[in-house]
């Protein structure tokens, strides 16, 4: 069908066009160029009238309107639209963008299933759907899972505009691929998903296993509490370590060196680190667990794995990441070691497949500015995560704040609403492929809409993700109707005791 008829200057990569309707910014067409067929993409749309042109008064836009409404050439549609490429080498994944513009007079023309399809819904088992075009709604589009583990993936948007449906999304499909997933669930999101065998877990941590820094971060020693600092790190011995009881061995240490004669001023700060230790063991048992040998072991390959670190504060969740994130690192690079070796002996690794992990909040683990334990591991599952089949999916609302090197090594982002200018700025430098044009489109997508760019899609992609219906994560609490529940049962309440129990109050 035909659209319109490109009109004005072209160029290679970018035509104007009039049109017989406004056509939608994100909107895929088709131009039939002398030499075949190229691919546009809507990016900015105008409508205007003659007639409502120049309006001074009130009376001038009345009496114009109806001008306006008698004449059927009053109305303008132009579009800009930027040239993807000869649409026969899209469909082979390739980019050749024509030598000639597209003379004036061409046909624009509306893109049809067959033409989209195969671009967009690859028939592949390593693609799979995500949703639907979003301007081009009967078009499927779908996602390369190869590409982001292979290649890491970042999901960025405002709060509640869909980035934990994604990973919900994201989460069905790989299971059905029988995939190895981990989520590090700070919001307990994730553990009623409808997923089979899904694993819920609660992340731990070892404190025998980590350097004495670590343990004082973990057992949440103030930064500058350097006389604390010491104490335990002198504490921290070889034999408390091997310790049968962990903590008795710790706290005996800690006390010891307190009660040093030599050194009263040491004794109150003692007294702090014992006082942190017993809360550690009370408070955090669930958490700091001595006696688990290898935390990796909750988690099972070709599943879905919850990891519940909701329980966690920010710095305890921080060197529990940082310690999945380096075990999993090892685990993969032994994996591959022992494959490429021809010593079969003895196994000393547990995953022998790829692994995909996702982190929410990554402002938080993965800050600019600042180190943390999480952020070092990141970087390297980023750098070197594609060598050893590590891929690293990292979900944020405040862009702006996360490590731009690691934001910048995710080879695919899916980004919905943002208006954060300073977002966007952080966006536009991180991914070389997301264009300016695309990033103004950020602010006016609605919740679930999303822009794709990278490796995981043939061509940047504005879509319509599909909503993950069996699930109740983050979805906003409806506090009136809470209220009103909770009031009818202050009445049962207080009528039960009067012995005035109303039928009808119970039953609804
Ligand atoms: N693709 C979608 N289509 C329709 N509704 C959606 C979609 N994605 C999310 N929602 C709804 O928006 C709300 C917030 O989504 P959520 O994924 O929790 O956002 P975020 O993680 O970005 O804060 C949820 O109630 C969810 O049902
Ligand atoms: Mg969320």
């Amino acid at each position: 069908m035909t659209l319109g008829v490109v009109i004005g200057e072209s160029k290679p990569t970018a035509v104007t066009a009039q049109t017989s309707r406004p056509l939608s910014v994100g909107e895929y067409v088709v131009i039939g160029s002398q030499d075949g067929k190229l691919l546009g993409l809507v990016e900015r749309s105008f409508v205007s009238s003659a007639a409502l042109n120049d309006i001074h008064n009130y009376d001038e836009a009345v009496e114009s309107k109806e001008v306006a409404d008698l004449n059927s050439r009053d109305k303008s549609y132009t579009a800009k639209i930027t040239i993807l490429g000869y649409l026969t080498d899209l469909q082979k994944s390739r980019i050749v963008l024509p030598a000639i513009p597209p003379i004036p007079g061409t046909a624009v023309l509306n893109a049809t299933k067959d033409d989209l399809g195969t671009i967009f819904g690859p028939q592949k088992e390593e693609w799979v759907r995500i949703g639907t075009l979003l301007r081009n709604s009967e078009i499927e589009a779908k996602v390369n899972l190869n590409k982001i583990v292979s290649r890491h993936l970042a999901i960025l948007a405002m709060t509640g505009m869909g980035k934990s449906n994604l990973v919900s999304l994201l989460a069905k499909q790989i299971s059905g691929l029988d995939g190895t997933l981990i989520i590090f669930d700070y919001h307990n999101d994730y553990p009623d998903l409808h997923i089979p065998g899904i694993n819920v877990i609660d992340a731990k941590i070892n404190p025998r296993l980590l350097d004495s820094n670590t343990l004082s971060d973990v057992l949440e020693i103030r930064e500058n509490a350097d006389i604390q600092h010491r104490i335990l790190r002198l504490a921290f011995t070889h034999d408390v370590k091997e310790a049968k009881n962990f903590w008795d061995a710790l706290d005996h240490n800690v006390a010891m060196i307190g009660a040093n004669p030599e050194r009263k001023d040491d004794r109150h700060s003692a007294d702090r680190v014992q006082d942190k230790i017993d809360d550690a063991r009370h408070r955090f048992a669930d958490v700091l667990d001595p006696d688990i040998m290898d935390p990796l072991g909750l988690i099972k390959e070709g599943r879905v794995n919850v990891l519940n670190v909701s329980e966690l504060s920010e710095k305890q969740a921080n060197v529990a990441l940082a310690y999945y994130f380096q075990e999993l690192l090892n685990d993969r690079k032994a994996a591959l070691l022992a494959k490429n070796s021809k010593n079969k002996e003895g196994r000393h690794y547990r995953f022998d497949s790829p692994i995909f992990v996702i982190i929410e909040e990554a402002h938080v683990f993965i800050p600019k500015g600042e180190d943390t334990h999480t952020k070092y591991w990141a970087a390297k599952i980023a750098r070197e995560g594609r060598k050893f089949g590590l891929g690293l999916c990292i979900v944020s609302q405040r862009p702006r704040n996360i490590d731009p090197n690691v934001l910048s090594q995710m080879g695919s982002l899916a980004v919905m609403k943002i208006v954060q200018e300073d977002d966007q700025h952080q966006i536009s430098s991180a991914a070389e492929s997301i264009s300016k044009d695309l990033i103004t489109q950020l602010t006016s997508l609605n919740v679930g809409d999303a822009v794709f760019v990278g490796q995981w899609v043939n061509l940047p992609a504005i879509v319509h993700i599909e909503e993950v219906k069996d699930k109740v994560v983050g979805s906003d609490k409806n506090a009136v109707s809470e209220w009103k529940y909770a009031k009818k049962f202050d009445r049962v309440a207080v009528e039960s005791t009067q012995g005035l129990i109303q039928k009808d109050l119970l039953l609804d």
